[in-house]
């Protein structure tokens, strides 16, 4: 990823590294030469949205008069009639996709001799749907153009470069200081520095660089063979700087710094909505037992994508909890957005700082957690139950909760982390386990109650990095319709820890058993009971049930990283899919 691409370059790289995409200027020195610029490039990874992954599609997109170079990420929604209108004047697509409708778009406005930058900003003016695009004409090769809407776009600013991407993680190489555009900006970089208008009404914005805290060494990969691997590993860590400095436990507080400003409205929060995607989702199902059972605050989860579209009711009682590693996931701003046109409080959590869901809510907190380079979310999802605990302990505290209870949450949380620690060690345990399992086409994940969302999660992870079919399911609605595929080809994953709802998992496991279907069970240490009923174990230290899904998302993860391994299938960059879903 890190090669250096130069304009008219292509490349098709069919999988993403790190991103949706990334692009960057690199080594754009200026060498205290005014007036020259050494290197300008731009470089691109493809998620298909319109045509396939091919030559022809791959970016940067030229048009068919200047070569102007594009490259993009998000949806030109209008690309069809502008395509039609542009071909009418004259223009040759050679690309079955909506990026390239710019190149020639802006083409098109540049022949009446409008600078660059006009001719963007006018052409941009033209275009729906989302964008971060990056523009350069090699007839004036002293200028780059970015601009943003709906897709995230950051400035390094470097050493006498400038250094262009949809995401910090290429940038922190080179430089710490950055500038996020904001939607509907344009900046114009040249050797006299970076300019940035709105794209509306070309009036200028002044905005400081940030600082931002990751170093390279949380970028590498540090000896592991893989990232999402690392990441695992690194769960003790994670999970304890998710928490750190985040409680008082002789007063069984949580201190969330990033609340503190709606500490009034918090308490008088009547409902919360919780919208995320993916593992993030299943993360705020967690948080739906926690909030209910310990803060009795009545609280729903809803996917993102599907909330955007509902006519969800929502008023200044609700506070929406937006959750999101990223803080660039497309569905789950466009359902921030509606939140706030209601009128709630809302809130983030969020891993990437200064992206931008943690800039578009009102109050929110981070996870702390490191960047996520691996596809499959590991460390952000614990991360993420790490803090929607401490949430529900500043929400119960507000509330019913007692000093009690919320030291005991605490006290619980501050052992997790050696706790992850035991169950790293089982890797090889794990690791055969997964020899042993691999080959079976299909495969159910159950749970219940705190667990349920973990079943989600382990089928999910598996999916996502194994290709292997696996769906999650609450174990109780096993007899309404799944219990039908079991047999001795059907093996099952089932969280069964010792808690509230232990005995009833054990009667799920054994009509599991009665049918022949093979079941690994993930089970609380010590328990001498389960190893009589399932084929396997995998044992988690004893923690509180709202703290087990922290836990029990170890070995799974594991499991799922191993059968992968097993399966010869690029475990950070699973086929099809993106690290960040910037578009819808
Ligand atoms: O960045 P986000 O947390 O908003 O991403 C949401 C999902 O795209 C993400 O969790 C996805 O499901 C992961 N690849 C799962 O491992």
């Amino acid at each position: 990823m890190d090669q250096e691409l130069w304009v008219g370059q292509k490349r098709e790289v069919p999988l993403p590294v790190f991103l949706i995409l990334q692009r960057y200027v690199r080594n754009c020195r200026f060498n205290g030469t005014p007036g020259t610029i050494l290197h300008v490039g731009i470089a691109h990874t493809r998620w298909a949205t319109h045509g396939g992954p091919t030559e022809a599609n791959a970016h940067p997109h030229s048009g068919c008069r200047r070569q102007l170079q594009v490259v993009h990420n998000g949806i030109i929604e209008n690309y069809a009639t502008l395509k039609e209108k542009l071909q009418k004047a004259g223009h040759v697509f050679k690309s079955e996709t909506d990026t390239e409708v710019l190149a020639h778009l802006f083409e098109e406005i540049l022949a009446d001799g409008t600078s660059l930058p006009q001719a963007v900003r006018k052409g941009l003016q033209q275009v729906r749907g989302t964008y971060g695009v990056l523009v350069m004409d090699p007839a004036a090769p002293q200028q780059l153009i970015a601009a943003r809407h709906g897709s995230p776009l950051v400035v390094g600013v470097g050493d006498g470069e400038f250094i262009i991407a949809s995401d910090i993680s290429p940038i922190i190489e080179h430089t710490s200081k950055v500038v996020y555009l904001e939607d509907g900006e344009m900046a114009t970089i040249t050797p006299a520095g970076m300019q940035i208008v709105t794209i509306a009404s070309h009036q200028p914005v002044q905005r400081e660089h940030e600082s931002v805290e990751w170093t390279v060494d949380d970028v590498e990969r540090g000896g592991y063979a893989h990232y999402m691997l690392k990441e695992i590993f690194e769960q003790p860590a994670a999970v304890a700087a998710a928490q750190q400095g985040r409680s008082i436990p002789e007063r069984g507080l949580a201190k969330l710094g990033g609340l503190e400003l709606v500490a009034e409205r918090l308490a008088k929060v009547q409902r919360v909505t919780i919208i995320a995607c993916g593992t993030a989702y299943h993360a705020g199902l967690v948080g739906e037992y926690m909030l209910e059972e310990y803060a009795g605050i009545p609280t729903e989860v809803m996917v993102a994508s599907e909330f955007r579209y509902r006519k969800p009711v929502l008023d200044e009682g609700t506070a929406v909890i937006a959750i999101s590693q990223s803080g660039e996931t497309a569905d789950t701003i466009a359902s921030i957005q509606e939140a706030k046109q209601k009128g709630c409080l809302v809130l983030g959590i969020v891993n990437v700082v200064g992206s931008t869901i943690a800039r578009m809510t009102d109050a929110g907190v981070y996870l702390h957690v490191g960047p996520e380079i691996g596809v499959a979310s590991t460390k952000a999802y614990t991360g993420m139950l790490t803090v929607l605990a401490l949430m529900t302990v500043t929400l119960g505290r507000q509330r019913q909760m007692s000093l009690v209870t919320g030291n005991r949450i605490i006290n619980e949380l501050k052992a997790l982390p050696a706790k992850i620690e035991q169950i790293l060690t089982q890797r090889a345990a794990i690791a055969k386990l997964a020899e042993r399992y691999q080959a079976y086409p299909n495969f159910l994940y159950l749970g219940r109650k705190y667990n349920f969302p973990s079943a989600l999660e382990g089928a999910l992870k598996l999916k996502e990095i194994s290709y292997v079919h696996a769906e999650g399911y609450p174990s109780g609605e096993l007899k309404h319709g799944p219990l039908a595929m079991i047999d001795a080809n059907f093996p099952s994953v089932f969280f069964a820890p010792q808690d509230s709802v232990y005995e009833k998992s054990l009667s799920n496991l054994q009509e599991l058993r009665a049918r022949g279907g093979p079941v690994i069970a993930v089970a609380t240490a010590g328990d001498e009971h389960i190893g009589k009923v399932a084929n396997d174990v995998i044992w988690i230290p004893k923690t509180l049930e709202m703290l087990t899904p922290i836990l029990a998302a170890v070995p799974l993860q594991l499991f799922a990283y191993e059968v992968a391994l097993l399966r010869n299938c690029e475990v950070d960059k699973p086929r099809n899919l993106a690290k960040s879903v910037t578009v819808e």
